[in-house]
């Protein structure tokens, strides 16, 4: 089963995917990670794809498509994966049709922006484990006695500014693809404004 994530920042994207990949028993693929992995290895597409991740814009088609194509040629593919992050413009949408992969569904998960803000100034990664964490009470999942401070790391970009720049190209140049997928009948809303344990059990119902 290969799978889109679609949603705004901070909607719960790879928060869903962490939690339910290993029910379905296939993989996450975020393009966000594979980017800030580029970043941090300080390879020549991660020194191009930086300026433009830490400004909240996105990366150029091209280098994204890619990355992306190359990670999927991986045999740990095979059994199927979550996009998480990508189609994030149409032309990326066109070049996934292009490609052999056929997507069985897309799940857009909605939710305001003020909401958006307050998570993802929240939001911590576990450096030892790339889990996602919440320091807001409110939000989950908060960090574990076992994760402290120094194991977490917050985004480059997970500050009100740039997320703000991040939801203008969202408007912008992803949400045109909840028209495209709609046409082709694979695309389904969920409620992303709800507690975390409900909004998973019912992204694993509209899978089944
Ligand atoms: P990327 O890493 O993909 O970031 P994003 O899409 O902006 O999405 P986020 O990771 O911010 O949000 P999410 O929906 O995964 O939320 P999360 O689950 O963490 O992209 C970063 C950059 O890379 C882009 O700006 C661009 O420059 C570049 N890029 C990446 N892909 C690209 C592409 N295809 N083309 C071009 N450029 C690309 O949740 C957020 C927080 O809220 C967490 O702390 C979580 O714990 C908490 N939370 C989530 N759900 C709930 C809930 N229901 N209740 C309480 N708390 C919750």
């Amino acid at each position: 089963m290969n799978i889109i994530f679609l949603g705004p920042p901070g909607a719960g994207k790879g928060t869903i995917a962490q939690a339910i990949t290993d029910d379905l028993g296939i993989i996450q693929i975020s393009t966000g990670d594979l980017l800030r992995e580029s970043v941090k290895e300080g390879t020549e597409l991660g020194l191009e794809a930086k300026g433009y991740m830490d400004s909240g814009k996105l990366v150029p088609d091209e280098l994204v498509i890619g990355l992306l194509k190359e990670r999927i040629s991986n045999e740990d593919c095979q059994k199927g994966f979550i996009l998480d992050g990508f189609p994030r413009t149409i032309p990326q949408a066109e070049a996934l049709e292009n490609s052999d992969v056929k997507i069985d569904k897309v799940v857009n998960f909605k939710v305001p922006d003020e909401l958006v803000i307050h998570r993802i100034t929240g939001r911590r990664i576990s450096k030892s484990t790339g889990k996602i964490y919440n320091i807001y009470p409110d939000c989950a999942p908060n960090p574990e006695e076992d994760h402290p401070e120094e194991d977490l790391l917050q985004r480059n970009d997970d500050n009100e500014e740039v997320v703000n720049k991040r939801l203008v190209q969202y408007r912008e140049m992803t949400e045109p693809l909840i028209e495209f997928y709609n046409k082709k009948d694979i695309l389904v809303d969920i409620n992303a404004d709800e507690a975390l344990e409900s909004i998973i059990e019912n992204t694993k119902k509209v899978l089944k």
